[in-house]
């Protein structure tokens, strides 16, 4: 049987994306994303987020229009973001061709897992290369080697089969070589089959010990693998 295209998958799923991320792992994740992303500069400035889905960001954090900017492929999810948030600009495109002039933004961020669903993943770094501006920052969440059994995953609640791309830190280092200050970790590993028997304040208080002490030096074993770099001059 041939898979379904990431486009397919998420106008179908669009309507019960949402309730299938509501468990206390998944706010601890949000929460530790968006306090880091807040920290580190990634939402100042012209920010585009690539693969918005059904509007997390905006959710979490109040960015004006002139300053959050979202890029999706599935209308339904799209349909969803608008819903929530008609002032802002949701476009409709493909992270590997995006509909963007070089050197439009300050940020380019894209979250839990939508880089992996990119169907040509060297085109994808290059048009993020392509649409920052010097000196420009990026931060991309992408599925590890672990995620595509995660029980929570989606896609697997709904035994879909998954087109997306699980990758291990080295490959994802490689595709982002020209990149400048590159930093790789990983976000969430065995809080989350704790998660089931104990409480949230300590899944909570496991995932920062586990973020503190192993992601930088394990990415490969956490379901997410993130990382963020600069744009500069000389990557050019
Ligand atoms: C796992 S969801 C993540 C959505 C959102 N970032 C979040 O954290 O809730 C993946 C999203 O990537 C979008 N997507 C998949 N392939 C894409 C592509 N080639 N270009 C743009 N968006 C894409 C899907 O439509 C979906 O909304």
């Amino acid at each position: 049987m041939s898979k379904e295209t990431p486009k397919l998958i998420y106008n179908r799923l669009s309507k019960v994306y949402d309730e299938c991320y509501n468990e206390p792992i998944h706010t601890i994740e949000n929460d530790f994303v968006f306090k880091y992303l807040l920290d580190n500069g990634f939402l100042e400035g012209k920010v585009l987020d690539v693969g918005s889905g059904t509007g997390i960001v905006l959710e979490n954090i109040d960015l004006s229009p002139e300053n959050y900017f979202g890029l999706d492929i599935s209308e339904s999810m799209l349909e969803i973001s608008k819903s929530k948030f008609p002032k802002h600009f949701f476009f409709k495109g493909n992270m590997s061709n995006m509909p963007f002039e070089d050197n439009s933004f300050d940020s380019v961020i894209s979250l839990f897992g939508s880089f992996s669903y990119s169907l040509n993943h060297s085109k994808t770094v290059q048009e993020i290369e392509r649409v920052l501006k010097t000196n420009g920052k990026f931060f991309v969440m992408i599925y590890g080697r672990k995620y595509s059994s995660r029980e929570s995953y989606i896609l697997n609640k709904f035994n879909i089969t998954s087109p997306a791309t699980f990758f291990n830190h080295k490959e994802i280092k490689s595709l982002f070589s020209r990149f400048n200050k590159k930093k790789i970790f990983g976000i969430t590993w065995f809080s989350d089959s704790l998660s089931k028997y104990i409480s949230p304040r300590f899944i909570k208080f496991i995932f920062n010990l586990e973020h503190r002490l192993f992601s930088s030096f394990f990415p490969d074993n956490f379901y997410f693998i993130t990382i963020s770099g600069q744009k500069n001059a000389k990557t050019l």
